[in-house]
């Protein structure tokens, strides 16, 4: 008997994370197949995907995860044994504009992929979650952490239709017996993270000599992790996690936003005074910070890159891959940016 080949669905795979969890699975896994199924919103980037899609193990499939015929025949085509959920509108700015799609993508895509999951059957369902649906924590409490313990408590349009989408995933398994494993991970930076999000938003535009637009004080503390640590984390949960079970995934690195703005402008040696404070985000989240102790002990995952190399490989990769971010920032984005940034 021919055994058949470990064939897994990646959602959202030409997004920032999910495209570098296509490289890095086909990588480590080449005999392994690998499916995208990305709709290409704004977020998704085909040229990403360019140096793999001659790969004979890999496919590209364009749709949308809330497509109903669309999930199912490549469910009916592929028969996955797992599929990875990568698929979001994942911006916090953008969903307080415009809450909509993202309870149709994030909350509904996810149903739909499951429903998928549980005619055709598979292995296993993860859920690519967000450390942001467990909402903040105060600034003057350094010795509290968020724990798969910690209650769901969310800010933004984003942060609650993501905690939804976990809740149903819990809910799929608890009812159905769908293997399921959700991830919960804090802020990734690295190559191919789109220009809109904080640091590849301050390269770009301290490159260009604009403004670094810094909301309210610029006291906020995110908690950052290099995204090749986010995906060996996910690469591990699927192999093996335990069914049924949530893991936070951070690295301990906490710094405000202010910090990472100079650190930007060190590094590209431009003036600090091109930093500009603007209005705050509305329901901004304080503090963000992982307690990852689960799946340090249960899987034994460390992050390996440091913040300092991590942000100097990021940034020398902005710069060697100019034609990437100029074309997105040159398009559609412009309107986008006029329209949230009066600088
Ligand atoms: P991204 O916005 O860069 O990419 C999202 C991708 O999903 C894009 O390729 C887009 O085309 C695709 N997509 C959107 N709607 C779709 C739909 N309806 N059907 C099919 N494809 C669709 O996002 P990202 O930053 O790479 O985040 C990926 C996932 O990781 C999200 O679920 C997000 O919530 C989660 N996450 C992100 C971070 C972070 O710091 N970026 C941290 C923790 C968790
Ligand atoms: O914590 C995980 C989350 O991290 C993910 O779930 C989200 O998908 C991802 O977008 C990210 O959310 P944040 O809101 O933390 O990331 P963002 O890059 O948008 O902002 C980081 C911080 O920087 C935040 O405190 C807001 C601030 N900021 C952001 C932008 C875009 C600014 O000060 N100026 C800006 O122009």
């Amino acid at each position: 008997m021919i055994n058949k080949i470990m064939t897994i669905i990646i959602t959202g795979g030409a997004g920032f994370i999910g495209s570098n969890f296509v490289f890095h699975m086909l990588k480590k896994y080449p005999d392994y197949r690998i499916i995208c199924l990305d709709k290409l919103t704004y977020a998704g980037n085909l040229s990403t995907l360019a140096p793999v899609m001659e790969n004979s193990n890999f496919r590209f499939v364009k749709a949308d995860i809330c497509d109903r015929e669309a999930v199912y025949k490549l469910f009916e085509e592929e028969n996955p044994d797992i599929v990875v959920n990568f698929a979001a509108e994942s911006h916090v700015d953008r969903s307080i504009e415009d809450p909509g799609i993202f309870l149709q993508t994030n909350i509904m895509g996810t149903a739909t992929l499951m429903n998928a999951c549980r005619k055709y059957g598979i292995v296993r369902y993860h859920q690519v979650s967000t450390d942001e649906v467990y909402g903040d924590l105060p600034l003057d409490r350094p010795d509290l952490f968020f724990t798969e313990e910690t209650p769901i408590h969310t800010s933004s349009p984003y942060s609650s239709s993501k905690a939804a989408a976990d809740l149903l995933v819990l809910a799929y398994h608890r009812t159905y017996g769908l293997p399921v494993t959700i991830s919960r991970c804090s802020n990734n930076y690295g190559p191919y993270h789109f220009p809109e999000k904080l640091i590849p938003l301050m390269i770009a535009n301290a490159l260009n000599d604009k403004p670094l637009p810094v909301y309210g004080e610029g006291l906020n503390v995110r908690d950052w992790l290099y995204v090749e640590d986010h995906c060996k984390a996910i690469d591990l949960i699927i192999h093996n996690g335990k069914i049924g079970e949530v893991y936070n995934i951070g690295g301990h690195n906490e710094m405000k936003n202010i910090d990472i703005v100079k650190i930007i402008c060190k590094a590209l040696g431009k003036l600090e005074s091109l930093i500009t404070y603007v209005s705050d985000r509305k329901g901004h989240d304080m503090r963000y910070a992982i307690d990852p102790t689960k799946i340090y002990n249960e899987l034994g995952w460390r992050p390996e890159t440091m913040f300092k190399d991590g942000i100097h490989k990021t940034i020398q990769w902005y710069l060697d891959n100019k034609e990437w971010w100029e074309t997105i920032i040159s398009g559609e984005y412009q309107n986008y940016y006029d329209k949230m940034y009066d600088i």
